[in-house]
């Protein structure tokens, strides 16, 4: 077979296990073998650059950089619908239908997405072109991160139209999007406030390998061609998925065929009530009458069409008094403002405390200590403020200064251009941050020290015992017994628990120190290629950006870190006390190819400890999976399961297997 011939079945086959996968949640094949065959289609290409395709599966993972994004004007408008907040007005927009149309009207409920409006321009069966909303004529040619959406055909199959453009939202699900925060938690980085706006930062973003890395995903809701075929809207997204588009299901009652009034209000109070457990956002919901023909009798006004309403659910929003903004002081020196407020319920929980994140957010909302602000709480967890009510606000306030000192230290802020967050600088000196970088050190997922807390951290502090992490090692018993509240048996269990972190490898040592960027995977991708502490100390900006998914950014961080020569005392004095800075080959000898290409979740309590179960995975070849998925081969299950995981298992018919069978398996009984 020519390389020419070979490339085009690689792709006309990894185009069909990618919508098995993602479309169909169906695959017929494992990762690993998929991971193969785009391997061989990617050497392929570059080494035959004149047969690679701008379609080829392997603009999934992205790579190319977009360095200004190109005005397209849209062939087809994009209007916006009208909105409406009341059931009267709902069946305000049903009467004027049925007045300008004759006979029986159908309509179409469907659920409207919270994310970036996108549309989507294909031509004989090749995705061409992805374009943001813009001013509705005009919009941003995005197509290099369009493509990196899984669910969205880079082909299409079936029958389909020559010539259209589909319409649809790109949205972050709520799970990717929270695992990206808890990402960015850890590797000390301030976090994102809504999945919305996350998305929308994501598809412009010039770098599509960091989209493709997040996880974003795309619902479509409408069909535009000169000439569609179909009777209605119903029918054609039926068709749309024929051709591989990912649409909404009618069987999740995502989408519904309605003949009624009531149909509409059935539709509507169902998600008022389930939409919190979405797995997205939405805003509400759109009501659309079926039939093409009558959509035309209907047509248009200047910016929305006739045929269609949108719904708008009460956002979850309570108003309360906004008593003082605080600024709390994180381990990497990022200065957070609080909004403290008088307590108030707010979707089943009690708010007391709500992010203002910065201080551009504080100005553009004009938020003011006294104020009475409106709080909103979405899928995410942290609720935010989402305005002022400006009737309320006390005749003598004055605008909030973001603070110029840092309120711990009394050190002067710094803001970097173009950055939106203040930091002190004083990172040695300034508390927060130090006791902050002792309880990063000490966490489960990094040094796992048993019988140290948060609490005990502070009080070896204020007794003058721990000023950074290296002093943890050189605690006595003597220095510790004189603590409040410290029996003989717990100061004994800590430093057990000191002794035992020196047998914590290398690269969560690494993720531990709280090198700025430096997360879990971070940590362990500079680990296994650099595998001591000395190679990674000595690496320039130039070697480490030759890394894997190291960028520039977490290249600098990591020189700066080593440039500070207190860090490398620290080091040093971490190394004399018996901590791991090496790799240790053994641990990373693979012991079998059992579970080759196979993705195993583990979920529940075991005798033996999460950390061990993932280490025998990976070193019988197997891969970790964070939460259950289409992608996942089988499930280890321990006692206590959580019930929703339980069921989504059980939905996918992922095979499920004890602790027993499992060691069994892998021949470690
Ligand atoms: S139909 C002309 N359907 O809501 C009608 N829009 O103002 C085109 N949206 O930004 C829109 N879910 O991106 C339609 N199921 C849905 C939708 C939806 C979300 C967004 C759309 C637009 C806004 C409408």
């Amino acid at each position: 077979m020519s390389p020419k011939e070979r490339i085009e079945q690689l792709t006309r086959e990894l185009n069909e296990h990618n919508y098995n996968y993602y479309v169909l949640n169906a695959p017929v094949i494992s990762d690993y073998d998929f991971d193969m065959l785009l391997k061989e289609l990617q050497e392929l290409e570059e080494k035959y650059p004149e047969y690679a395709s701008p379609n080829s599966p392997t603009k999934r993972v992205g790579g190319d950089i977009t360095k200004k994004f190109e005005t397209v004007k849209h062939r087809f408008p994009m209007l916006s619908l009208s909105n409406s907040y009341s059931k009267e007005e709902i069946e305000e927009f049903a009467e004027r239908v049925k007045k300008l149309v004759d006979g029986e009207v159908e309509y179409v409920c469907e659920l409207k997405y919270d994310g970036v409006a996108i549309s989507i321009t294909y031509q004989n069966g090749e995705f061409v072109r992805a374009v943001t909303r813009g001013d509705g004529v005009q919009g941003e040619d995005v197509t290099a991160n369009v493509k990196t959406i899984r669910t969205v055909p880079l082909k299409l199959r079936g029958d389909y139209l020559p010539d259209f453009d589909v319409r649809g939202e790109i949205i972050f699900p709520l799970d990717a999007f929270n695992r990206l925060n808890e990402e960015r938690e850890e590797a000390g980085e301030p976090l994102f406030s809504n999945p919305r706006n996350t998305a929308s930062g994501t598809i412009k973003m010039q770098d599509s390998s960091v989209v493709a890395s997040r996880g974003l995903d795309c619902f479509l809701y409408q069909l535009y061609a000169d000439k569609i075929p179909f009777e209605g809207h119903f029918e054609a997204l039926q068709a749309i998925a024929k051709w591989g588009f990912k649409v909404p299901k009618a069987e999740d009652n995502y989408i519904k065929k309605v003949h009624s009034i009531e149909g509409i209000m059935d539709f509507i109070d169902y998600w008022d009530k389930h939409r919190e457990n979405l797995p997205f956002e939405i805003d509400g919901i759109v009501i659309k009458v079926n039939n093409f023909h009558k959509q035309e009798e209907l047509g248009f006004t200047a910016k929305s069409p006739r045929w269609a309403i949108a719904y708008k659910f009460k956002a979850e929003r309570v108003s309360t008094l906004l008593h003082k903004i605080t600024y709390q002081v994180g381990r990497t020196g990022a200065i957070t403002p609080v909004a403290n407020l008088e307590p108030v319920q707010l979707a089943g929980t009690i708010v007391k405390r709500a992010s203002l994140h910065n201080a551009d957010q504080i100005e553009k909302l004009d938020i003011r200590e006294r104020d009475t602000v409106f709080v909103e709480k979405g899928g995410e967890i942290i609720p935010k403020i989402v305005g002022v009510d400006l009737s309320k606000r006390p005749k003598d306030s004055k605008p909030t200064h973001f603070i110029e000192y840092c309120p711990v230290c009394g050190t002067k802020l710094i803001r970097d251009e173009g950055e939106a967050q203040h930091y002190c600088p004083n990172s040695n000196g300034c508390k927060p941050q130090i006791v902050g970088r002792i309880e990063h050190f000490i966490g489960r997922k990094m040094m796992n020290i048993d019988g140290l807390g948060v609490e005990t951290v502070n009080q070896l502090y204020d007794a003058g015992l721990v000023k950074n992490v290296a002093d943890l090692y050189d605690l006595t018993l003597e220095d510790l017994l004189p603590l409040e509240r410290m029996a003989e048996k717990s100061a004994q269990n800590l430093l057990q628990g000191l002794e035992e972190s020196k047998k914590v490898p290398f690269e969560r040592v690494l993720f531990a120190l709280g090198i700025r960027h430096v997360g879990e995977t971070v940590a362990k991708k500079l680990a296994k290629h650099f595998k001591n502490i000395d190679n990674l100390a000595s690496a320039d900006v130039e070697t480490l950006v030759q890394v894997d998914e190291i960028g520039e950014v977490i290249a600098k961080s990591v020189v700066d870190f080593f440039n500070d020569e207190e860090n490398r005392i620290i080091i040093e004095r971490l190394k004399k006390a018996g901590l791991q800075f090496s790799i240790n080959e053994e641990d990373h000898q693979q012991k079998s190819t059992v579970l080759e290409g196979k993705t195993v979740v583990i979920s529940g309590v075991f005798n033996k400890s999460r950390n061990e179960l993932k280490k025998l995975i990976e070193e019988h070849g197997g891969k970790n999976g964070s939460s259950i998925s289409g992608k996942t081969d089988f499930l280890l299950r321990g006692d206590k399961m959580g019930p929703s995981k339980l069921a989504k298992a059980e939905k996918l018919d992922i095979p499920m297997i004890s602790e027993d069978e499992f060691l069994e398996m892998i021949g470690e009984k």
